[in-house]
């Protein structure tokens, strides 16, 4: 997915008139053959790189505010200033070149340099950081960690055997086939080095000593550490059926996972996926792209109805239906032999490939079995801190108390995981920065992308502007005349714009709504 804003609108060397673009407005124009977005900030004029970093969204439809812009496809926000990537999803600056205004017109001069690293001065700061998990939020923490210069000792610990990847990408474009494998991994291996990560991968932490201040590894060595981040995140569920454990079955949460369900798609005809969540309809559409015939078995009347109500939800299915995707709602799977998947209702299916994904458990026993206070998710406070000082806990595995909703919450989410892993990594250097960011996340079917900004587990009104067959809708959450949370299909600025609001003090009943 990248969008190529090409270089073709005005050239910014040649200068614009000061007045041709609105106080508050932006301009998609050119220097050489980079695309380039030109910024006012009343006075202030910016010129950043016009293509998000992470999967190339047109940055000239997201929104600017007084020193940041924001992508309209993942939200992902850079600084107008720097080019720096304030906040995930994506990781990398922005080029930015410098502006001049002479004669009433604004000129776009020459690229800046890259801003020289930063050093924390060592007093005050930890010596050494243990992150354990080398996902979304474990990868956040320790780029952002080197990014304000922190030099200790920084050493990441997965069980993983691949370093940290592009887990979305798994049901998506990889999975589909429309992705090189180049694309996964978030960064290259020599990163870790260039950068003084010690990843180990492999590395399976059994448990901590919060006495000690150690983390004790499977083969008994002990790593010790001044601040720990648990970023564990989520296992998938395994229903308890007979012949799950046969080789053709899978579940995906890692690379090695989706390389075992590429393999076996390879030689086969038909897939069974277990679950109508975001993961398993992912999955059957890039299944669908392979070319298998794919049924989906699940327990829901409509797939995701829980979270997005039954009029995206039929949406949903009359999209993968349109893509020769069969449903059995209301149904469950009884048992799986080498050939076939049996129903409770006693219809079988043929399947050579099985793909459960029936939802997952935050990873949570290195918590539980350290002391740490549990809820449903490893309970932080608003800085992302455990009950143990100096354990932090981000991502899937973290319940946190979110600002906007008044209630605390633990969601499974990308994006979320990301900011969290960047927000414990300021506080591990001692700042108070409280986690604010608004939750969202976009899940992609076929050609459809779906966003969705807030956190609604219940609503008493669902109301829908625009028309969601035509694939043009903004649909809102409601709970007592407040807007929880907006899902929207081809309207990024809205979502944007809903973000912004939600991020108001108590505004969710302006979202837009
Ligand atoms: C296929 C797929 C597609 C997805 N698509 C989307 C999407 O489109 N949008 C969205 O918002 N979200 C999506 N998600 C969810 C998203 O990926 C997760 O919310 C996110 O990865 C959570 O990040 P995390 O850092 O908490 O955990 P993870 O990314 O799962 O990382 C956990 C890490 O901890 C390691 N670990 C666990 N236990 C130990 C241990 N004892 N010792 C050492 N290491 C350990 C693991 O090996 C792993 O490296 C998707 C998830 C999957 C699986
Ligand atoms: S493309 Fe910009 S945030 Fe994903």
């Amino acid at each position: 997915m990248s969008s190529d804003p090409s270089a073709s609108g005005p050239d910014l060397t040649q200068g614009i008139g000061v007045d041709d673009l609105p106080r508050q407005g932006m301009l998609l124009g050119r220097v050489g053959d980079d695309p380039v977005l030109l910024v006012r900030r009343s006075e202030r004029f910016f010129a950043v790189g016009a293509s998000c970093t992470h999967y190339g969204g047109p940055l000239s439809e997201g929104i600017a505010g007084d020193d940041s812009v924001r992508c309209p496809w993942h939200h992902a926000c850079f600084s107008l200033e720097t080019g720096a990537a304030i906040r995930a999803p994506a990781l990398s600056p922005l080029p930015c070149w410098s502006v001049e205004q002479r004669d009433g017109k604004v000129f776009v001069r020459e690229k800046k340099l890259a801003a020289p690293a930063r050093r924390l001065p060592a007093s005050g700061a930890p010596g050494t950081i243990v992150i354990v998990g080398g996902g979304a939020a474990g990868f956040a923490a320790a780029q952002r960690l080197r990014e304000e210069g922190f030099q200790g000792s920084l050493v990441m610990l997965s069980n993983d055997d691949a370093p940290p990847v592009d887990r979305p990408n798994l049901s998506k474009d990889y999975l589909a086939g429309s992705a090189p494998e180049d694309w996964v991994p978030l960064r290259p291996e020599s990163f870790y080095a260039e950068q003084g990560i010690e990843l180990r991968l492999n590395a399976n932490v059994a448990r901590i000593d919060v006495a000690s201040r150690e983390v004790v590894l499977d083969d008994g060595s002990r790593v010790a550490y001044e601040r720990l981040l648990l970023a564990t995140g989520a296992e998938p569920v395994r229903l308890p059926l007979p012949g799950m454990e046969l080789p053709h079955v899978h579940a995906l949460r890692t690379l090695h996972d989706c390389r075992a369900i590429i393999a076996r798609a390879a030689t086969s005809r038909r897939a069974v996926v277990l679950g109508a969540s975001f993961i398993g309809l992912e999955v059957a559409a890039s299944l669908r792209a392979r070319g298998l015939e794919v049924h989906v078995v699940a327990p829901d009347k409509r797939p995701m109805e829980r979270i997005l109500g039954s009029q995206l939800g039929d949406f949903v299915r009359g999209l993968h239906e349109e893509h020769g995707v069969v449903f059995h709602l209301e149904n469950t799977p009884a048992s799986i032999d080498e050939r076939r998947v049996r129903l409770n209702g006693g219809a079988t299916i043929d399947a050579d490939l099985v793909v459960a994904g029936v939802g997952v458990r935050p990873r949570t026993a290195l918590a539980e079995s350290a002391g740490l206070a549990l809820d449903r998710g490893v309970l932080v406070d608003a800085y992302l801190e455990t009950s143990v000082p100096g354990v932090f806990a981000a991502g899937d595995i973290a319940r946190w108390p979110d600002p906007h909703s008044g209630e605390s919450i633990r969601v499974e989410h990308w994006v979320v995981a990301e900011r969290q892993g960047q927000t414990a990594a300021l506080n591990m250097l001692g700042r108070r920065e409280v986690f604010d960011a608004v939750p969202f996340f976009w899940s992609q079917h076929y050609d459809v992308p779906i966003n969705y900004v807030g956190h609604a587990p219940q609503w008493d009104e669902l109301a829908i502007d625009g028309d969601i067959a035509a694939r043009d809708c903004a649909v809102r959450y409601k709970r007592n005349g407040r807007v929880l949370a907006v899902a929207t299909i081809y309207r990024d600025g809205e979502s944007l714009a809903a973000e912004l609001q939600m991020e108001q003090p108590a505004a969710g009943a302006r979202a837009g709504g």
